[in-house]
Parts: C-alpha cells; structure tokens; sequence
C-alpha cells in the first residue's frame, strides 16, 4: 500500500517505520495513526521480520496528536469516532518494537514511544506531556504509563506542568534504555533490532509477552506465567540448539523452531 505520512522499508529482518509529516513535526493525525496500524500488523504477519524500529525526524519523533485535528472535536464526537483508541493497535503488535527518538517527543508522541518496547534516546529528545496546557489530559495512556515508568512524583509533575524532561533526566529516571549521540540514533537502533532478530522469534516473542506481563499482574502470577513459559521453550528445537551450541564453543544457528 502506498503511505502518505509514514515511510516503510524493512532492512534485512527488521521492519524500520519513520513518521513522515515534517510540516507538523511529525504530529500523529488519524491518517497517520491508521497508516502506523497497517505497517504494524504487515510486519507483524511477515514471518521474515524479527524486530521493528519506529522514528521519526532529528527534530521531532512526533510533536503530539494534531491538535488542529483534534480542535474542533466536542465530546459526542470524540466518542463516536473512538477519538485515539486506534493508538492501542501498536500494544498488540507481538513482535518488539524499538523507538528510536530524536527531538521532541511530546503528549501522544511520548505516549507512542511508550507503546514500544523501549526507548533508545539520541541526546537531543525531549520527553513531555504537555496537554494540560491545551486544557485536556494525556489521552493516550500517558497518565498511566508515564507514572510506571518514572513514578508518581516525577509523572504528577510532568502532567500537571506539562514541562519537557530532557534526555538525561529520561535515562535516569528509567524513561529511556540509553542514549546515544543524534547521529548514531538509528544506526544503533537497527544494530539493537539486528540483534533482536537474530535470535529465536518465538522465544523472543514469549520473552516480550512475560516481560509485558509484570505491568498486568501480580508478581505471584507474572511469576507463575514466566515459570511455564520457560518449562514450554523446552519444546523448541531452538533451545537445544541454543544449548549445545553453547557446549559445543560454536554460535547458535536458530532455525525459529
Ligand atoms: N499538532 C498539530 N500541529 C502541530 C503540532 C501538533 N501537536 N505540533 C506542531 N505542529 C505544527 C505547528 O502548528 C507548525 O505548523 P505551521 O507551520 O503550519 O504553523 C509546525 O508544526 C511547526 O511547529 P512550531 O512552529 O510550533 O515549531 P517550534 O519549533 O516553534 O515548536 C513545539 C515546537 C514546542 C513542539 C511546538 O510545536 C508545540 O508546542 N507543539 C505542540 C505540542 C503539544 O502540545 N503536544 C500535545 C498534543 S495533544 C495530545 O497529544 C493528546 C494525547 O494525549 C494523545
């Protein structure tokens, strides 16, 4: 399909999407939240690809949902058309999905980037949501993923203030995984995928699933969940070939089986 606010190519087995609206700092209409959709659920079913990297522009991963969209929006509106549900499509991606932020990722841009699985930060991003300047909320779980990521004091502050966390402070509070110099941003994000992609796809999937599974449950069960989920990896040729490679002195050469 041809997109229009988003560019698409996969670099060997990853699946590298970059927001392309430099006009409105990469600002996330229902175009392009529709057009993020489809690329997600096509790498997703493409059995070659292993990892996915989402980026944006050295100046903006994206500024935030369009506000010009959203403006003359009222509330029976903004209900009937499920106004950013279509934002959930990137959770249930299955695969890992890497952001890789320059600039500014602000309100639903910084939420977007939460969606993924990490964050890798080039030193020029900027973190923030600052909807309540525009007389709303965060709208696209910011209020809830932010305060898990950072805690309650620092996310209350951001909400409430709508004041920007630069890079460093993201690292350090756990936002992002790492930073890394803006013009090694997507090399080192891809060469993080490459990675990623070169282990075994199911077992790579089902350590995402359990990981995800410590910000929906009891410890109990996310204990009990990975403990079966590591006693049925024993049924995957990948692991024993993961196994004896190791015992041989040889590299795995996993066959995703
Ligand atoms: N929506 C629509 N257009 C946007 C936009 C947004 N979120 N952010 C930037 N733009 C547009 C600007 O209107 C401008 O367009 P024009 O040239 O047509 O005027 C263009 O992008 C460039 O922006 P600026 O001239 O403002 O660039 P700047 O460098 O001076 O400032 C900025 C950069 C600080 C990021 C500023 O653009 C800004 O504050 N943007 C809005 C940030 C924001 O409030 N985001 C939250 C949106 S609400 C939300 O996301 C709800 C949710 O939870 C899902």
């Amino acid at each position: 399909m041809g997109y229009e606010n988003i560019r698409v190519e996969k670099r060997g087995k990853v699946g590298l999407i970059t927001l392309d609206r430099p006009k409105a700092l990469n600002a996330l209409n229902s175009a392009l939240i529709a057009e993020l959709g489809t690329a997600l659920d096509g790498f997703d079913a493409d059995e070659r690809i292993g990892c996915v990297v989402i980026t944006g522009s050295e100046k903006a991963f994206a500024a935030g949902a369009d506000i010009k969209e959203m403006q003359p929006h009222n509330f029976a509106s903004a209900y009937q058309t499920d106004l950013i549900t279509p934002f959930d499509r990137v959770s249930r991606n299955r695969k890992p999905i890497i952001a890789a932020v320059a600039g500014y990722a602000l309100g639903g841009g910084c939420e977007l980037a939460m969606l993924c699985d990490f964050i890798i930060a080039a030193d020029t991003a900027k973190f923030g949501q600052p909807e309540i300047t525009l007389g709303v909320i965060p709208g696209a779980g910011g209020t809830q993923r932010l305060t898990r990521f950072v805690g309650k004091s620092k996310a209350m502050e951001m909400v409430l203030t709508g004041r920007m966390m630069d890079a460093e402070e993201a690292e350090r509070s756990g936002l992002v995984s790492r930073i890394v110099p803006a013009d090694d941003l997507l090399e080192e994000a891809l060469k993080a995928a490459d990675k990623i992609a070169d282990f075994s796809l199911p077992v790579v999937m089902m350590a995402k699933e359990s990981v995800d599974r410590a910000y929906e449950t009891t410890l109990s069960e996310g204990v009990r969940f990975e403990r079966r989920v590591f006693q049925a990896l024993f049924a995957l040729e990948d692991q024993n070939e993961g196994m004896t490679a190791f015992t041989e002195k040889r590299s795995p050469d996993f066959r995703n089986k």
